[in-house]
């Protein structure tokens, strides 16, 4: 059993603190936002995730876990410190250290005896480095503080389970104290352990989510070609995903990418390389055909409806994948932007997401409890995240409750049959040739600075 401090209490954070003192430690979770603290202390999870709040609950009763703003005592009690703030993108598409920064100088202040500090934040390689010598700069004494990367794979709405049964865990460190501290903390899962240097660790990290998105700019390119040639991906993904080196995992087209992970860790490991010189075009290429996915629904609602002023959308599913409310960089909010300006109206629904939604989107789109309130009246409708209950969408309802008849099926989980035998026009992703030549054609160029939506 360790003593452990984990400063930031997000997704990441607060899933890493609750598991570790479900394993036994003895665990303290630091936030600077006073009102999330506040609101732990009286048991409110500040997000949705799946079984984390019967978690949070059994820990705090049994006085393994405790919340607080107090960033110097809960580093002075701690053997162990995670730093789990939030690293996003900068507008130049580098990653935003200043939290990390801010908490390395504040751990230094508060040192007084030896500690390991984590980083479980995704951050670009040689940010260990700096909290090394940042925490020095600040610290009282000569105290031996071993800094490790110890990057963090889970799957918002599935990240406790992702937490306690992992694939594997990473471990960068300089030295055996921190190495055999890291090897105790972890030992209970008996997962495959990767030990390497701070570095590598944090290479690890960028290179994983790198490959995952672009696995999904690939497979999205294929449905576009697909589109042009009459073939359905769907039968293309079976077709190569039986091949063990590629595998069916990942390989779903859609409306693309979207989270706070995948879009700004691409763009950190891009400018990371573009910085020494090495342009990365195939990074550059899966950040450009994820948005140009955005791009293309956009584009495939104008066509189909003949332009999209006073038209109006339904749009199910807000946030960026399914069994989260996190809204940040999700395709849905930046589709619905541009169809906002382009004159339509939207009407949405998301079964979790509407209050993230709210506070992004403002007073343009009207929010509905349910997913036939949202449809009502629509010209066309949009599915953009695959919520289980949209799986059972009545669409003999929807097209009583219609004004058009559209249904732009963004994440391929619907039956064209089923579609068409309720009167209504399916399109998909990959699965039905577009109509006339060239197919969609992209208005605006997507430029290389452009920012992220
Ligand atoms: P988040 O934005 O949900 O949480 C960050 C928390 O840190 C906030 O509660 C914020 O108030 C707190 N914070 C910021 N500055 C602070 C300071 N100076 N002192 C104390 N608390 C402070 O972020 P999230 O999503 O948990 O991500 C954290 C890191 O983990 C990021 O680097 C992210 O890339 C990485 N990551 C995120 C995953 C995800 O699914 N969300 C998965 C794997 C890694």
């Amino acid at each position: 059993m360790k003593s452990i401090a984990i400063i930031g209490a997000g997704y990441v954070g607060l899933v890493t603190a609750t598991c570790f003192a479900e394993l036994g430690n003895d665990v303290v979770c630091v936030d600077n936002n006073a009102a999330k603290v506040a609101g732990l202390e009286a048991g409110e999870i500040p997000f949705y995730e799946p079984s984390l709040a019967e978690m949070v609950t059994r820990n705090t009763q049994a006085k393994r876990l405790g919340f607080t703003t107090d960033i110097s005592a809960a580093v002075r009690r701690a053997e162990v410190i995670f730093i789990a703030v939030g690293t996003p993108m900068r507008s130049d598409g580098h990653a935003d250290l200043s939290a990390v920064r801010a908490v390395a100088r504040e751990i230094g202040l508060a040192l007084d005896g030896p500690k390991i500090v984590v980083s479980k934040s995704t951050v670009p390689v040689e940010t260990g480095e700096m909290i090394s010598s940042i925490i020095r700069e600040h610290a009282p004494g000569d105290y031996a503080v071993s800094v490790v990367s110890n990057p963090e794979f889970l799957r918002e709405g599935s990240a406790v389970s992702d937490f306690l049964k992992p694939d594997r865990v990473v471990v960068g460190c300089s030295d055996a104290t921190a190495e055999a501290a890291m090897r105790d903390l972890y030992a209970p899962l008996d997962a495959p352990l990767v030990v390497t240097d701070v570095r590598t660790s944090e290479m690890i990290k960028y290179a994983a989510n790198a490959f995952l998105a672009t696995k999904i700019s690939f497979i999205n390119e294929i449905a576009n070609i697909c589109e042009l040639l009459d073939v359905d991906v769907r039968a293309v993904c079976a077709g190569i995903g039986y091949d063990q080196r590629i595998g069916t995992k990942f390989l779903n087209p859609g409306i693309g990418y979207g989270g706070s992970c995948f879009p700004k860790d691409v763009r950190a490991l891009e400018q990371l390389a573009v910085e020494r010189d090495y342009p990365a075009p195939l990074l550059h290429s899966v950040e450009l055909v994820n948005r140009r996915q955005v791009e293309r629904t956009v584009m495939k609602f104008e066509r189909e409806l003949g332009g999209l002023n006073g038209k109006t959308i339904a749009v199910l599913g807000l946030a960026f994948k399914p069994n989260t409310d996190d809204v940040r960089d999700a395709p849905a909010i930046a589709i619905i932007q541009r169809l906002l300006d382009r004159g339509a109206k939207v009407r949405a629904h998301d079964p979790i997401a509407n209050a993230a939604a709210a506070q992004v989107l403002g007073p343009n789109v009207a929010l509905h409890d349910t997913m036939y309130d949202a449809v009502e009246g629509a010209d066309a409708l949009l599915l953009a995240t695959e919520w289980n209950e949209f799986r059972s969408l009545d669409f003999t309802r929807c097209a009583k409750a219609m004004r058009g008849d559209l249904i732009l099926d963004g994440r391929n989980i619907f039956e064209p049959e089923k579609v068409r035998a309720a009167g209504l026009r399916y399109l998909g992703v990959g699965r039905v040739k577009l109509r006339g030549k060239g197919s969609v054609v992209y208005e605006t160029p997507v430029s290389y600075s452009a920012t992220q939506s």
